[in-house]
Formats: structure tokens, C-alpha cells, sequence
């Protein structure tokens, strides 16, 4: 299933991706934490069951963290993905999900971690930037690291135009990445990710 925050290009990649039989996964719900997310259009389009978790609906943050987690398991899903989901998930998502939740992220990490990683990646001089898929861990984008692909920097850039461009780079990573853990699995050794069969097994 898909977390989601803003527009959903992302979302709308996977989804054309699962719509092959062979691709191994289908995307079971969407979950977003705003009411206006351009990813609830593209799910309800699909015919994909959908919820709406908004912090400012709650007491407070762990409460909030709570709903969502009970939320995502409602979906009862095998792997979680965070497509441009723009908040920290807390402990009771880690502890019911840990291990299956995979962010992606617009900059080579650990570079330019946070919020605002395409514009720090421009205000930092950066000549090559680009995406990652990782599990999520505690920290904010510290996660293991599942896969990444390079975008350059162009001397004309502004934060718009090296976004879009590192997203079409990015969806078609997602889209890959999640369909092969799907379909082979993957180990975690440390720090080191490896999709394919356990060795032992
Ligand atoms: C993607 O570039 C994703 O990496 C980023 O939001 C965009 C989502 O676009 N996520 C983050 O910055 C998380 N820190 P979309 O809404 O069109 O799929």
C-alpha cells in the first residue's frame, strides 16, 4: 500500500507498473495525511480504497501516530511505501511495519536529507543529485539503502525543474525497486540491503 502527501505522480507510476500480471504486487490502499492530496484523485480513479489521516484531527502527535498505524493496518499489507509522504512516522508504524516500510527520497542520501532536499542540494553546489529508496528506521531519511540512480545538475536549474526531473527518474526506480523486493524478497545485513532470496534458504 501507498502513503502519500501531494500530488502522486509517484502513486500513478506504481500503479501503472502493478497493472502488468507479472509485475508481482498490487497496491492494496492509499492512505494520505491531506484532505486535498492529488494522490486520493489518482487512487480513487483506479478503483483503490483510500483514508484520510490529518494530524490536526488529533489530540496529539502520538495519537495521530497511532490512527495511522491502525490505519495502514486495516489494509493488512505486505509492504508499505512512502511516496512523497511528508511527515516522520513514529513508533507505533515502526513497530507493526518496521523492516516493510520503504520511503523515497529526492536526493542521493546521505546527502541532503530533510524536507527541503532538492533546494539544498542547489543551494550546496551539488553537480550530480538524484533519489532514493530506502527502509525506514527511526531518523529522518537515515534508513538502509535499497537503491538510488543519479540525476546531474544543470547550470539553468531552479528547484522546480530539477525536481521534475529527478522524478521521472525516480518513479521508474520505485517502480522497479518495489516490484523486484516484491517478487525476490530482500536481506538486510547491517547497512547493506540485497534484493534476492535469503542464501540460507
Ligand atoms: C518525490 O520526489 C519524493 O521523493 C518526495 O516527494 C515527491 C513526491 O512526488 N518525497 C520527499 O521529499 C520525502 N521527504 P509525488 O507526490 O508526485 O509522488
Amino acid at each position: 500500500m501507498v502513503l502519500a502527501s501531494g500530488a502522486g505522480s509517484t502513486l500513478r507510476a506504481l500503479l501503472e507498473a502493478a497493472a502488468e500480471e507479472s509485475y508481482g504486487a498490487r497496491v492494496v490502499g492509499v492512505v494520505t495525511d491531506q484532505a486535498d492530496a492529488g494522490a486520493l484523485d489518482i487512487a480513487r480513479e483506479a478503483g483503490i480504497a483510500t483514508a484520510v489521516v490529518r494530524l490536526p484531527d488529533f489530540a496529539d502527535r502520538h495519537q495521530w501516530d497511532q490512527a495511522l498505524a491502525r490505519t495502514i493496518a486495516s489494509f493488512t499489507p505486505d509492504l508499505v511505501l512512502l511516496a512523497g509522504f511528508m511527515r516522520i512516522v513514529g513508533r507505533p508504524c515502526l513497530e507493526r511495519f518496521g523492516g516493510r516500510m520503504i520511503n523515497t527520497h529526492p536526493a542521493l542520501l546521505p546527502a541532503y536529507p530533510g524536507a527541503h532536499a532538492v533546494s539544498d542540494a542547489l543551494a550546496g553546489g551539488a553537480r550530480v543529485t538524484g533519489c532514493t529508496v530506502m527502509i525506514v528506521d527511526a531518523g529522518v531519511d537515515t534508513g538502509p539503502i535499497v537503491a538510488q540512480a543519479a540525476v546531474e545538475v544543470r547550470d539553468d536549474d531552479n528547484e522546480h525543474t530539477l525536481h521534475e526531473r529527478i522524478k521521472g527518474v525516480e518513479r521508474e526506480l520505485v517502480a522497479t525497486t518495489l516490484g523486484r523486493m516484491a517478487r525476490e524478497g530482500w536481506t538486510v545485513s547491517g547497512r547493506i540491503v540485497r534484493i534476492g532470496p535469503r542464501e540460507d534458504s
